[in-house]
C-alpha cells in the first residue's frame, strides 16, 4: 500500500524530532541542567568563590585559568584536577604555576553537602570561572552546564595543547584552532590577562640583551623593562610575580589591550597579538577594537568563554560525577 503524503511528512517529523532529541541528549550543555537535581548550585558556588576571592583577590584569576587549562586538554572534563604522577598539574605549563585546587575542593565539599553525587567537577570549574569574572568587574552570563568528569589525566596533552608564552603567534593561533577557537577567540580570551599575575620565569627572557644593554625584545616599553629588570634580576627568584595588567591588576577591564598598544604586554605571547609581523594581518585590528571599545571586549569575551566551555564536554552516560575532584571514583 502506498502511504499518503501526510503520513510521509508525519514520519519525517518524528524522525527529525528523534534526531534532535538524540543530539540534545548527547552533546548539549544547558543553563538549567541542575534545576531539579541541585537547585541551589549557582548560589552555593558563588558563595564559596566570594569567600575565596575576599580572602585573596588573585584567586579569581587563578580559578579562571583553571577552567581554561581544563578545557584545552581532553575537553572541559575536570581532568586538570586529578592528582598523581601522571597528572596535568605536573605538565610544564602548570607546574609551580596553576593554583586554586584547595578552593575547588572547598566548593566541591559545599556542593556535595547539598546535592551529593550530582554535580561534576568540570561544571564547578566553569561556574567558578564565571563567578570570578563577575567578582572582578566583568560582565555576567549564563554558564552552560551538564558536563561529566573524565576518567584520565593527560599530561602529554597538557604539554602539547596548551599554548606557551614563548610560542610565536602562528603556533598560538593553531593551538586555539585545534580546540575549534578562531582569531576572535584568541584575542578575546587572552584578554583574561587583564587580571592575575605572572612569574619572572615566564617573561624574564625578554628583559636582558647580554651583548648590548637594555631589553632583548624590542617590543617592550623601556620604563617597564627597567622596572621588571629589578624585579627579575639574572639568576634571581623565578617565582617572583608581577601583574599581567600593570594598570588595573584586579579589575576585569580592557586595559590589557591598551597596554599592548603601549608596548606594555608582559608575556611575549601577549605583546605578539599587537606587535608581531603576523599580527598585522590577523590579531592587531582586533586588539585595536578592544582597546577603544570596552563593551565589545566584554561581550566578545563572554561569547568566547561559552565557546571554550563547549569544547568536547563529556555528557550522557560517559565519564562519571567524581566525589572528590582529585581522584576518580573507586
Ligand atoms: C596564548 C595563550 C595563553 C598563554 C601563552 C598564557 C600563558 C600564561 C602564563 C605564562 C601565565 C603566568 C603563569 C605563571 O606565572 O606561572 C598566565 C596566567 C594567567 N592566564 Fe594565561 N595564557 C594564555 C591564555 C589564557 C586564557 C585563554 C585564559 C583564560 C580564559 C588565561 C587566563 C590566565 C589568568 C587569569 C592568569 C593569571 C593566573 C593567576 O594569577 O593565578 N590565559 N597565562
Ligand atoms: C591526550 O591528548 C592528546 C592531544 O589532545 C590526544 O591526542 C590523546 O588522545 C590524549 N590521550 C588520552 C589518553 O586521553
Ligand atoms: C569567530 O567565531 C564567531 C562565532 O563563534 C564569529 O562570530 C566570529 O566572527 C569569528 N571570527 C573570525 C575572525 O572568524
Ligand atoms: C643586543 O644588543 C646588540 C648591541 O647593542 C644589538 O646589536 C642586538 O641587535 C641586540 N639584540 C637584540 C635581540 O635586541
Ligand atoms: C619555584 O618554587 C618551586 C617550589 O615552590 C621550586 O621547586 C621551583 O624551582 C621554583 N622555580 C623557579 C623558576 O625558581
Ligand atoms: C591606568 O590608565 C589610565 C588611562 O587609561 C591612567 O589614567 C591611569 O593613571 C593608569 N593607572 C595606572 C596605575 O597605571
Ligand atoms: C606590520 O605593521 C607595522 C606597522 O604597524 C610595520 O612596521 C611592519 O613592517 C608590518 N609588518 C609586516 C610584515 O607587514
Amino acid at each position: 500500500m502506498k502511504r499518503s503524503r501526510g503520513q510521509k511528512s508525519v514520519t519525517l517529523l518524528v524522525i527529525t524530532l528523534l534526531l534532535l532529541f538524540t543530539v540534545d541528549v548527547k552533546c548539549q550543555l544547558t543553563a538549567d541542567f541542575y534545576a531539579t537535581t541541585c537547585p541551589n548550585l549557582f548560589h552555593i558556588v558563588r558563595k564559596q568563590v566570594q569567600i575565596a576571592v575576599m580572602n585573596e583577590m588573585r584567586m579569581a584569576a587563578s580559578l579562571l585559568r583553571l577552567h581554561f587549562h581544563d578545557c584545552f586538554v581532553n575537553g572541559c572534563d575536570g581532568s586538570v584536577l586529578l592528582d598523581g604522577s601522571d597528572s596535568e598539574k605536573l605538565a610544564f605549563p602548570n607546574q609551580n604555576s596553576l593554583r586554586g585546587f584547595e578552593v575547588v575542593d572547598t566548593i566541591k565539599t559545599a556542593v556535595e553537602s547539598s546535592c551529593s553525587g550530582v554535580v561534576s567537577c568540570a561544571d564547578i570549574l566553569a561556574i567558578a570561572a564565571r563567578d570570578s569574572i563577575v567578582l572582578s568587574g566583568g560582565s555576567s552570563y549564563k554558564v552552560l552546564v551538564g558536563r561529566r568528569d573524565g576518567m584520565v589525566a593527560n599530561q602529554t596533552g597538557a604539554n602539547t595543547n596548551l599554548p606557551s608564552p614563548f610560542d610565536p603567534l602562528d603556533i598560538v593561533i593553531s593551538r586555539f584552532a585545534d580546540q575549534g577557537l578562531n582569531l576572535t577567540d584568541v584575542v578575546a580570551l587572552q584578554g583574561a590577562h587583564t587580571i592575575g599575575l605572572a612569574r619572572c620565569a615566564v617573561f624574564s627572557s625578554r628583559l636582558f640583551n647580554f651583548s648590548g644593554s637594555g631589553a632583548a625584545d624590542s617590543t617592550i616599553d623601556s620604563s617597564l623593562v627597567s622596572q621588571l629588570q629589578s624585579l627579575c634580576p639574572v639568576n634571581g627568584d623565578g617565582n617572583q610575580t608581577t601583574a599581567l595588567d600593570q594598570n588595573s591588576t584586579d579589575v576585569f577591564d580592557n586595559h590589557y589591550f591598551k597596554n599592548l598598544i603601549n608596548n606594555k604586554g608582559i608575556l611575549l605571547s601577549d605583546q605578539d597579538l599587537y606587535s608581531s609581523d603576523m599580527a598585522n594581518t590577523t590579531t592587531k585590528s582586533i586588539v585595536e577594537s578592544y582597546s577603544t571599545n570596552p563593551q565589545l571586549f566584554l561581550t566578545d569575551f563572554i561569547k568566547s568563554m561559552i565557546k571554550m566551555g563547549n569544547v568536547n564536554p563529556i555528557t550522557g552516560s560517559s565519564g562519571q560525577i567524581r566525589t572528590n575532584c582529585r581522584v576518580i571514583n573507586s
